[in-house]
């Protein structure tokens, strides 16, 4: 594996050193490099350094041209405006850095981070015994794609599936079990969609009694008692509950084309051991104190409608652990034990205030410290064509299934207008990819913390931002690869770039800048916007290049050969974000 340099930093460096140079002082200024339509770069740094020399900014950006030796890298550079510096780099040192990329493989030439560091990242945590609805699928789709562009900066990461097993509902579930052995089948003879709808009727079942029976009622609460305590019957029936679960929720992600270990699959209930400790160190450290029974915390700043403080409960007054002991006892192991620098939550929005909470306690109590940063990635709501949270028409949840399926019936049609020479079985197998993949992208396409409309008809459009557009790109230039035959991509430095394939050229070195910025940013819908970007500059590039027919055969060679670095790039973007990208379409 050999990392190779950007252009832009290559560029930035030259003039960082041309610029302390010129003036010493200037030693470690920002050139503030970025890519330009005037030229390839515009420099702006040049503006505050003359402005803190009390020079005249368009001198001061002469006298370091001046200083700038062009040549192998930069081609040429000029003063513009008031003070910019326009730099155009070499068609040789474009097609140079492509082809170390090239030659790279896998990687594109995209170094490792220095400074890594191990993310625990807490994402797709659906609740036992329930289904799983639009909700749920951002958090697996951001949190996946999040956790492979961290993993291709070289961070470490560990995935937490925290999943809703434990609490006061599985008293009544369990206890109902208890009373009509046998309504669930063991897990290994059912598959997904029957694990759910077993699980479904036992829950209304056993919520019916619960209503209408009081007696019923009190022997579900002793339940909950005996769960927490760990007795053995009861904590044998809950696993079946769990296990069931399990299947149903391995079939979802199946669906979503998503890989889900067991092992990170640790759930609310894992931590129950560790609850009583958690709230004991607490009250001992006066973190946490008592109130009407209960053990709270309280913070100056959080404060509900009459002003009253609102506290996060620790401990009920019955003696009951919830929500925050749990992700509180998590913290603590994810620190200590998992040794993780940085824990990042995908969780909706609407769960931002528990982690504050939940953070500022942690903080108190020494759990987290200023070497471990803790983020919550608040994500907004999936809303339905009417800009309302995303219902049926009769105005329930809709079920993630279905929707998925939906998704991939629509993709299918599409696939199945444009397939010349697919047989319907690979028709399907591509229908599952576009449609899994227009979900998936749509939603990493709009920046997370805002809410975007659920709409399949857009989603899986061939024209405009979508996946559609991107897979298509990718399996033209797959198609053109193959009518090459024998003649092989290879990169010519000494061919003089056409204006379409030199911007193309300088997006594609921007890959890893790009990956690395959307990572570090939690910012999936960067890698996207790039991406995007980098199938319309292609779309250009073959309009105006032509590649079989280019006029001799080192620039057939040249030009197939950005065909190739565009295609792994799409691809290894493409899979970042989750998302398939089929040979042929
Ligand atoms: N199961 C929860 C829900 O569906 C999400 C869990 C988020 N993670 C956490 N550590 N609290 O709302």
């Amino acid at each position: 594996m050999a990392s190779v340099t950007s252009l832009s930093d290559s560029v930035q460096q030259h003039l960082a050193s041309a610029l302390t140079a010129t003036r010493p002082e200037a030693a470690g200024a920002d050139p503030l490099l970025r890519r330009s339509d005037r030229a390839d770069y515009q420099a702006n740094g040049i503006l505050a350094l003359a402005k803190k020399a009390k020079a005249n900014p368009r001198e001061l950006a002469a006298e370091v041209v001046a200083r700038i030796t062009t040549g192998d890298l930069i081609k040429d550079v000029e003063v513009s405006g008031p003070g910019f510096l326009n730099i155009t780099v070499a068609d040789r040192a474009i097609t140079e850095n492509l082809a170390a990329r090239y030659a790279d493989g896998e990687r594109l030439g995209v170094p490792l981070k220095a400074d890594a560091g191990t993310t625990v990242v807490d994402y797709a945590q659906p609740n036992v015994a329930k289904e799983m609805h639009v909700g749920h699928l951002r958090s697996a789709v951001i949190g996946d794609a999040l956790r492979s562009m961290l993993d291709f900066t070289g961070e470490k990461t560990i995935g937490r599936h925290h999943i809703g097993d434990w609490g006061t509902q599985f008293g009544m579930l369990i206890q109902y079990l208890f009373e009509h052995p046998g309504e669930l089948a063991p897990a290994d003879e059912v598959d997904g969609e029957q694990a759910m709808s077993n699980l479904n009727r036992v829950y209304k079942a056993s919520r019916a009694l619960f209503d209408a029976d009081e007696e019923f009622k009190e022997r579900a609460r002793r339940r909950v008692v005996a769960l927490q305590s760990g007795d053995k019957e009861t904590l044998e029936l809950w696993q079946q509950f769990v296990d069931e679960s399990k299947v149903y929720f391995y079939s979802v992600f199946e669906k979503l084309d998503m890989e889900i270990r067991d092992e990170e699959i640790v759930g609310e209930s894992a931590y129950n051991e560790g609850m009583p400790e958690t709230a004991r160190l607490l009250e001992e450290m006066g973190v946490a104190v008592r109130s009407e029974g209960a053990l709270v915390v309280f913070f100056d700043d959080i404060r509900g409608k009459d002003d009253q403080p609102v506290p996060l409960i620790v401990q009920k007054a019955d003696g009951g652990f919830g929500y925050a002991a749990s992700d509180l006892t998590a913290i603590r192991n994810r620190v200590s034990d998992l040794h993780a620098t940085t824990l990042l939550y995908v969780v909706d929005v609407r769960q931002s205030l528990h982690f504050k909470m939940v953070f500022e306690t942690a903080r108190r109590a020494g759990w987290l410290n200023d070497d471990v940063t803790a983020h919550n990635m608040g994500y907004g709501t999936v809303l339905g064509a009417d800009g309302k949270p995303f219902k049926t028409r009769e105005g329930e949840t809709v079920r993630l299934e279905d929707l998925l399926d939906e998704a991939v019936q629509r993709a299918a049609e599409v696939v199945r207008e444009k397939a010349r020479d697919l047989t319907e079985e690979e028709i399907q197998e591509r229908a599952a990819q576009v449609g899994i993949g227009a979900v998936k992208y749509a939603d990493l396409s709009t920046s997370p913390s805002r809410d975007y409309k659920f709409d399949l008809d857009q989603m899986v459009s061939l024209n405009g931002d979508t996946s559609v557009y991107l897979q298509y790109a990718y399996a033209r230039i797959q198609s053109i690869l193959r009518k090459a035959g024998e003649v092989r991509p290879a990169a010519h430095p000494e061919l003089e770039l056409h204006e379409a394939e030199r911007a193309l050229g300088l997006h594609l070195d921007a890959f890893g800048d790009t990956v690395f910025e959307a990572a570090a940013e939690y910012a999936p819908h960067k890698l996207t916007a790039y991406l995007y970007q980098l199938a319309s500059l292609y779309t250009s590039f073959y309009d105006k290049c032509p590649v079989l027919k280019a006029e001799t055969p080192e620039q057939v060679a040249n030009r197939l050969f950005l065909c190739d670095v565009t295609a792994r790039t799409l691809h290894r973007g493409m899979a970042l974000l989750g998302i398939r990208t089929p040979e042929r379409l």
